[in-house]
């Protein structure tokens, strides 16, 4: 390779990397860093590691002829998760481990004496010939080894030839800027994880309060999350609805005890109490600028208000309360008929269909109620998945036990 053509690589190289800093999804990222690693050393085909502890973790495949040949999806199909422990055994292993790049011009010829071998079931499973092949350990700023890229068959003409000693140098220069990168997202990834955790046991705080089980409210946002996708909503704005569900009851934490966890039917002065923890719940939201918080708030505000304008507390009519209101609405009366609650038995579906349709057009958007008939069987797998065991009950009537049936089903 000339001059000129190296260091037009090797300033293709610092724009990959400038791109790759800007992923912060991390599954988009591996599956960038791959292709990238493989149009730089011109590879049909290569596979993405993640080192965790001891264990290498297959993440990404990638394989140019078979994709034309076979098409994307049964290409998908075929690449199955797997693990394997980092040795010196394996190549990817040996390469994570030594942090060495291997370059090996043909994998059937690996000399005895190498601690590693090749292992052949993917290519006989595939149909597929490897021959040459680099492995290129991906480095941290602290040297420590995060993944392994493995690029297979370097192409030139349509030929499969080994691949070029300059690419060794690149492919590293890439992978350590991908190893920064994948740190990078897999911090974005756990502060994300640890925003909505929070959210989620905010809302298990709530509703604890109130002797309801944590699965209320995990049933609860997957009945939104399957209303919202009914509607045509696009991924991230499901996912927003799935975790603002959650918090819908947070203003419960403002409610006295004695309300709360009064046995039998409030009083109506006790219920203005109660209907007060929908304007709580907006208050304690109020003001972030991050947009499941404020879909939160949302929800907190607007789960109690009927489609026909006699719910509170402002008794919003129709299309005028918030869609993610009336979503909620629904899931969370839905939850409340069928499911078991501390003062009372579940109610049979039976029942709880000819109640939902009663409410259609008055308690329910009309809309939204169909959308949920139309996914019932969807429904019936999350109540199922994520049905209480007496356990969980156990724990609530070890916080006083109330002794009347209430015949409210929902009352908060
Ligand atoms: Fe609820
Ligand atoms: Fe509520």
């Amino acid at each position: 390779m000339d001059r000129s053509s190296f260091a037009a690589e090797f300033e293709e190289l610092l724009n990959v990397g400038i791109a790759l800093s800007s992923i912060h999804d991390l599954e988009k990222l591996l599956g960038m860093i791959l292709l990238e690693a493989r149009r730089l050393t011109r590879a049909d085909a290569g596979t993405l590691y993640l080192v965790k502890k001891d264990r290498l973790i297959f993440r990404v495949s990638q394989c140019q002829s078979l994709s034309d040949r076979l098409g994307e999806e049964r290409m998908r199909q075929m690449y199955q998760s797997f693990e394997m422990p980092v040795s010196q055994e394996s190549i990817a292993g040996y390469s994570a481990l030594t942090r060495k790049v291997l370059n090996i011009p043909d994998v059937k010829e690996i000399p005895p004496e190498a601690s590693y071998h090749y292992n052949p079931t993917w290519d006989q499973k595939a149909g597929y010939a490897s021959h040459s092949m680099m492995v290129v350990p991906m480095l941290n700023r602290d040297g420590q080894t995060v993944g392994v890229l493995q690029l297979i068959n370097a192409l030139s003409d349509g030929r499969v030839i080994p691949f070029r000693k300059e690419h060794e140098k690149l492919a590293s220069s890439l992978a350590s800027q991908a190893a920064v990168a994948i740190e990078n997202a897999e911090l974005t990834e756990d502060l994300k994880q640890a925003h909505l955790d929070t959210i989620f046991r905010l809302g298990v705080a709530a509703e604890y309060r109130d002797k309801e089980t944590a699965n209320h409210i995990k049933r609860m946002s997957h009945y939104c999350a399957l209303i919202a996708e009914g509607l045509g909503w696009g991924k991230e704005e499901v996912e927003v609805i799935f975790w603002s569900s959650l918090m819908h009851d947070v203003g419960k934490l403002g409610i006295p005890d004695r309300i709360l966890q009064k046995p039998g039917p409030l009083t109506p002065e006790e219920r203005k109490v109660m209907e007060l923890h929908t304007t709580i719940g907006g208050s304690i939201l109020k003001g972030s600028k991050a947009p499941v918080l404020e879909k939160s708030r949302v929800v907190a505000l607007t789960h109690h208000e009927k489609f026909d304008g006699s719910g509170y507390p402002r008794g919003l009519k129709g299309e005028k309360i918030p869609v993610e209101g009336r979503i909620t609405l629904l899931a969370d009366v839905f939850d409340a008929l069928s499911s078991k609650r501390v003062y009372k038995e579940a109610m049979p579906e039976s029942e709880v269909l000819p109640i939902l349709q009663g409410g259609r057009g008055t308690h329910f958007d009309p809309k939204i109620l169909d959308v949920f008939l139309d996914r019932l069987g969807e429904a019936r797998k999350i109540q199922e998945r994520y049905s209480d065991r007496e356990e969980d009950f156990d724990k609530l009537r070890n916080l006083g036990s109330p002794e009347e049936n209430s015949e409210e089903s929902d009352r908060g």
